[in-house]
């Protein structure tokens, strides 16, 4: 092979070189920006007259039903997805700092289900909660 056609061949290649490192680039950070929060679709009801359901009749008290948790925030009630987004275990509400809190590797999440601290990837889904008397349906 002369000493042309060796330039040429091999600028083709770094060209493809290029091509394929811009995809493995792209291919990236498609899957580092994938932070959709995650949790199950819900609808259900939790009548807070129930001795089950107690705790939620004090603030800070929490819930965990149907893959959510739910929280008395004050006034307000707070539903989140219960599983971390990490490995899936099941998170905790910490009534001190207001977050919940992974128990595997100490992921940390706020009342909005963004991920604080930690190796989770992702946040969680959060719920709207509705109460009507005594009864908070959660739904999502
Ligand atoms: S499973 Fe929650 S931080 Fe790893």
């Amino acid at each position: 092979m002369d000493r042309r056609k060796f330039l040429k061949t091999s600028g083709a290649l770094c060209g493809l070189g290029l091509v394929g490192s811009a995809l493995l680039v792209e291919s990236c950070k498609k899957s580092s920006t994938a932070t959709a929060a995650q949790g199950p679709t819900v609808n259900f009801t939790l009548n807070l007259t129930q001795p089950a359901n107690a705790s939620l009749n004090t603030v800070g008290g929490s819930v965990a039903s149907n893959g959510v948790i739910v929280v008395n925030d004050g006034g307000t009630y707070i539903a989140v997805a219960q599983a971390c987004t990490h490995q899936g275990c099941s998170l905790a509400y910490n009534s001190s700092g207001n977050d919940f809190v992974c128990p595997c590797h100490g992921g940390t999440f706020d009342t909005g289900g963004n991920v604080i601290s930690g190796p989770p990837p992702a946040p969680i889904k959060k719920y709207t909660v509705t109460k009507s008397g005594s009864v908070l349906t959660i739904a999502g």
